[in-house]
């Protein structure tokens, strides 16, 4: 989808993929900025790690605890920081800083993809691993009426709960499955990943029947068993390629300072994820 949206502006900029271990991560952010590369994506296990790493971090990293967006930006001769794609010489200092575009694109996903207002929505989030905590810090932002937690390993959704009464205490948060129907339905565990997965809630606690709309982070098969039965049940459905899109366009937008070109990246992203 970068490639594409580079293309589609007539950039002379790649976007390629590089295979780092987490002990050189430091140092592969290093290289990046000594070779004067525009900005990076990072992912799985990179976003928290690289929190300690970049020389500023934006309120949007900060806020999630999580970095899956570096631009590298370089003092100008006034002596300000200007992104490197702003400079046609890069002078002397070169600093890295850090963003999250995770957290918003959920939103945008579940705005756009599923025409749900998360404000006084009531929802069940399953998944407490880092895209379920991301997801529930952020939930809880949009002041949602009721968020409703489970995960398999019951500690982490504990955590979750304790950060989000420190930081929105007036949202109400529920360990376990609702009794009455809910708006949304979010999976952010990685339980449809493969096909023979069971579904990643209990059908005996919680029928799926019970929710207008469902979201799974996953998008890879394009229908999760869960999806299925949503659909089925009359939900209205959508999977995570939009969340994919869409912290890939924000990304996009922080190294260029260019409006992202969305329909051609989704265009992109369908090829290459579904080959259609
Ligand atoms: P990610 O970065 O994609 O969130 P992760 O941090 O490994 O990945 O989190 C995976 C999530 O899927 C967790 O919520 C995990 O539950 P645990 O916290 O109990 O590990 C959940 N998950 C993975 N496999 C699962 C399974 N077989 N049944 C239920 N939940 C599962």
């Amino acid at each position: 989808m970068h490639n594409a949206a580079i293309a589609a502006l007539g950039l002379d900029w790649r976007y390629l993929a590089f295979e780092v271990r987490p002990e050189q991560l430091s140092q592969a952010i290093a290289g990046a900025m000594a070779m004067k590369f525009v900005g990076l994506n990072l992912t799985v296990p990179h976003k928290l790690l690289a929190m300690d790493m970049v020389d500023v971090l934006d309120a949007s990293a900060r806020a999630w605890g999580a970095v899956n967006t570096i631009r590298f930006e370089a003092e100008d001769g006034s002596g300000h920081w200007r992104p490197i794609s702003e400079l046609d010489e890069i002078p002397g200092r070169v600093r890295s800083h850090g963003f999250n575009t995770d957290a918003d694109a959920l939103v945008q996903a579940l705005s756009e993809d599923l025409k749900v207002k998360l404000a006084g929505a009531t929802v069940l989030l399953l998944g407490a691993g880092g895209a379920g905590r991301t997801a529930a810090l952020k939930i809880a932002s949009e002041r949602v009426s009721k968020l409703f937690l489970v995960n398999r390993t019951r500690s982490k959704v504990e955590a979750v709960a304790a950060e989000i009464k420190r930081l929105w205490p007036e949202v109400p948060v529920v360990l376990g499955y609702p009794d009455k129907p809910v708006d949304l339905v979010i999976n952010a565990t990685s339980v449809g990943l493969k096909p023979e997965d069971a579904l990643p809630l209990d059908p005996g606690a919680f029928s799926i029947t019970k929710t207008s709309a469902v979201y799974d982070m996953i998008y890879r098969p394009a229908e999760t068993l869960l999806l299925r039965q949503a659909r089925e049940a009359g939900a209205r459905v959508a999977n995570g390629l939009g969340m994919l899109l869409f912290q890939g366009a924000r990304a996009f937008e922080i190294w260029s300072g260019r409006a992202a070109p969305l329909p051609v990246m989704r265009r992109a992203l369908e090829r290459n994820v579904y080959g259609n």
